[in-house]
């Protein structure tokens, strides 16, 4: 492409590190799509003959099939998708392919790509977060009124219900997928037309382009235009706590699998055997999710390092942008489907849940909130004498509900047998009925606000 300045070719290694096509051919739909309003703009502005311009887009249609159905051959040597498609362009309708790159540059061009692109992913992974939010909004509806230890610490501290702890991840999945909403809108500025790095003295529409390509605006700097990957980071950044939210949960489901714990099942569907120990089962895709977490946010990083300290505008440095992002957000998607699949498979062990939610003297703050409201105790007291309470039943190994009055009375006469109203679970977990608390009542109420929320989505 540039034979003119040089007289002899590359060093095999020089074409070993400056190829990209081994990923960037990922690329191929958006090369083309703003390839042919780029060829159409040149020939509305009378830049280029029409004549040349449909014969540009019928050869881009042809390699578009061509790549579609893997017939197309890729060269290394030819270094990116870009000069693929215009070398295999110029075999196609000959001397005309030569117009196409008249006012642009393979440094527009690639900002332009990637752009479109990545907005294309941010559109998939939307959709697999929404698919997602609705697999465990189904399971809350279900199970907002089934027990479940509520930890801090990983120690067991109030009964919630499972339900609840499902929409706790629906809300997450939410912000998600606000975060890369907002990424999307503000990636939707075109590069193309300020060609190298300077704009162009061709008389080019960037205002057709973009409409052509759907972008809100042509970018108003041609220098920003080819130089910055912020919209790679941030989209990344993104990917990142999504994927940080996906490896808590899939900890989660490793924890609560364990026979220690047993929380919840998982089927053969999703658990593998051992060849060694007949009795295993294990959870081998919740461990993936958590581990697939160190590619999103080592791409993140890698981005991050990459573009730091970079002078404007173009520098090839920037081409080791798409290996890591690729990679990233198709780890991404891997793991939400994985996790919604998991989520539409677990099935809770309730009788256990409920017997966990309620060891460890998990109704305590029940019993001081009954003393705070029975009494009119202030509440430091009432954790005060509670704690008493409890270090009484721990002493004779008895749960909280099964202390005799007499016993607490010794700590606090004033305490009457209406107070065994609030230390079941049951009772515990149905009295947190502010806004956002477990209160199966208010779960019940939530999952059906996202399912309606999620099923409009799908229609
Ligand atoms: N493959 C290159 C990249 O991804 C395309 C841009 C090349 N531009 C250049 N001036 N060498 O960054």
């Amino acid at each position: 492409m540039w034979g003119g300045r040089f007289a002899s070719g590359p060093a095999a290694i020089m074409e070993k590190i400056n190829t990209s096509i081994d990923f960037d051919w990922h690329l191929y739909r958006q090369d083309i799509a703003a390839s042919k309003a780029h060829a159409s703009m040149l020939a509305k502005q009378g830049i280029i003959a029409a004549d040349d311009a449909r014969k540009i887009a019928q050869g881009l249609d042809t390699i578009m099939s061509e790549i579609g159905s893997g017939k197309f051959k890729f060269k290394r040597a030819l270094e990116d998708i870009h000069m693929n498609v215009e070398s295999r362009l110029s075999e196609l309708i000959g001397p005309a392919a030569g117009r196409l790159h008249t006012a642009r540059s393979r440094n527009d061009q690639v900002a332009t790509d990637f752009r479109l692109w990545i907005r294309a992913r941010i559109d998939d992974i939307n959709g697999l977060l929404g698919d997602y939010q609705l697999a465990l909004a189904e399971k809350a509806l279900k199970h907002a009124g089934t027990v479940m230890p509520g930890f801090t610490h990983l120690q067991s501290a109030q009964p919630v219900t499972f339900g609840h702890h499902l929409l706790a991840y629906v809300e997450m999945a939410a912000r998600d997928r606000g975060r890369f909403a907002d990424a999307q809108s503000r990636l939707n500025d075109m590069p193309l037309g300020a060609a190298a790095l300077a704009g162009t003295s061709f008389p080019i529409d960037r205002d057709m382009t973009a409409a052509a390509l759907e972008f809100d605006r042509p970018m108003a700097n041609s220098l920003d235009a080819v130089s910055d990957r912020d919209f790679v980071m941030e989209t990344l950044s993104a990917a990142a706590i999504a994927s940080v939210h996906l490896s808590r949960f899939a900890e989660e489901i490793v924890i609560w699998t364990s026979p220690l714990v047993g929380l919840i099942k998982l089927s053969d569907r999703f658990t593998t055997g051992s060849s060694i120990m007949p009795q295993k089962r294990n959870p081998d895709a919740a461990e993936l999710v958590r581990a697939k977490t160190g590619r999103v946010v080592g791409a993140l990083n890698a981005i991050l390092m990459v573009m730091k300290g970079l002078p404007l505008a173009y520098q090839k440095d920037m081409q080791e942008d798409k290996e890591g992002t690729i990679d990233a957000l198709d780890a991404l998607a891997l793991s939400i489907d994985a996790m919604t699949g998991m989520v539409r498979d677990m099935e809770p062990d309730a009788e256990r849940m409920k017997a966990a939610a309620g060891a460890g003297y998990s109704t305590a703050t029940d019993l001081a909130d009954w003393l705070v409201r029975t009494l009119k105790m202030p509440f430091r007291d009432a954790h005060h004498v509670t704690g008493r309470i409890v270090a009484k039943a721990a002493e004779t190994d008895l749960a909280l509900h099964k202390l005799p009055l007499a016993e607490m009375k010794k700590i606090e006469p004033r305490i009457t047998q209406a107070v065994f109203g609030v230390l079941s679970v049951d009772r515990s977990v149905g009295s947190r009925t502010s806004y956002g608390g477990t209160a199966p009542k208010n779960v019940r109420t939530q999952a059906k606000k996202w399912l309606r929320t999620l099923e409009r989505e799908r229609s």
